[in-house]
């Protein structure tokens, strides 16, 4: 059952408590409602795809409560400093190069090196970052190919029974997701439009932004979409039951293999390891990796989804 809670002290607190034990709360930022979880906790991060039946893991926004936070989990050079003094707390969200070994989950990032950070201006947004102390990855609170929640009843009508619960801040002020830009690169690019208008960055950083790449992450469910997915440097081989010689076999399910994404067969457990196990192969040189089937239903789509495009042929 999906608790929904009050908007005061009491309330607060049970969604801060359900976060840190790996649960799901709704909770209300000034564009829409997230659907939030602890970003470093793998198993509460695949839950997140799972309660949103997204077929595909395209990688996740972190709330941070200030620019100070951002910085323990990204390096912000002084385009992304100066866009963030300007526009935090707001309808902003930068792409930033990740810190290694910064604990957050690799299915947040989709197992990327960058990362997309914000820090929302709602009051309840921000006490709830203040007394959890973690970072919250959160979509938007709506089951997948669906519009974004601007109120916790339009939370309630999609995911009711598949999170924790929801924090009620009544209806959303901007009421569109967050712009979002990429700095990663020379330029700063434009990824999404949303709350906050691309003139105003333009003016703040007084020259105009890069378009989207052609192939960006406005339209990320489309496969391959994604143009900077992560892929492992090995040849991937999918719905393998043996391995032939010189591969190495990533299971699913009880059965022997030198790496296992789950072996109770739990596709949760799999979606939270999938871009670990990915890079652990990297690191043990396997140049060809033969998957195990996986069932195509639940986050076994999205596992899927990811793995097809692993396995797809390289530009
Ligand atoms: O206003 C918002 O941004 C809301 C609230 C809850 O903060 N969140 C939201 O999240 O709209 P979501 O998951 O529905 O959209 C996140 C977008 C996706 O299009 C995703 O591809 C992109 O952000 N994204 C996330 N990380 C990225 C990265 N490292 N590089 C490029 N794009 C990224
Ligand atoms: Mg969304």
């Amino acid at each position: 059952m999906t608790r929904h809670l009050d908007p005061d002290e009491t309330g607060l607190k049970r969604a801060a408590e359900m976060l840190r034990r790996g649960g799901l709360v709704s909770f209300p930022t000034e564009t829409v409602y997230g659907l939030g979880g602890d970003a470093t906790d793998d198993a509460a991060v695949a839950r997140i795809f799972e309660a949103k039946g997204r077929p595909s893991f395209n990688p996740l926004i972190v709330h941070l409560p200030d620019a100070e936070a951002v910085e323990a989990y990204c390096v912000m050079d002084d385009t992304a400093q100066r866009l963030a003094s300007t526009f935090w707390p707001g309808a902003m969200t930068l792409v930033l190069p990740i810190r290694p070994y910064a604990g957050i989950s690799k299915l947040v990032t989709a197992g990327l090196d960058t990362l997309a950070v914000r820090v929302p201006d709602h009051p309840l947004a921000q006490a709830l970052l203040r007394e959890t102390a973690l970072p919250i990855a959160a979509p938007s609170a709506n089951p997948s190919g669906r519009v974004s929640p601007t109120t916790a009843s339009h939370v309630l009508a999609g995911l009711a029974g598949r999170i924790e619960a929801v924090l009620d801040g009544g209806p959303c002020g901007v009421g569109v997701e967050s712009t979002i830009i990429d700095c990663t690169g020379v330029t700063p690019a434009l990824l999404r439009a949303g709350g906050l208008p691309a003139e105003a960055i333009e003016d703040c950083l007084g020259k105009p932004l890069a378009p989207p790449p052609p192939k960006s992450a406005t339209a990320p469910s489309a496969p391959g979409q994604l143009a900077s997915h992560y892929a492992p440097k090995g040849v991937v081989r999918l719905d393998a039951t043996e391995t032939e010689p010189g591969e190495t076999y990533l299971g699913f399910g009880p059965l022997g293999a030198d790496m296992n994404l789950s072996r109770s067969g739990d596709l949760v457990e799999a979606a939270a390891n999938l871009f670990d196990c990915l890079h652990q192969l990297d690191a043990m040189g396997a140049e060809r990796i033969a998957v195990a089937p996986i069932p195509d239903h639940g986050l076994g789509r999205a596992i899927n989804d990811r793995l097809r495009r692993a396995a797809a042929p390289r530009g």
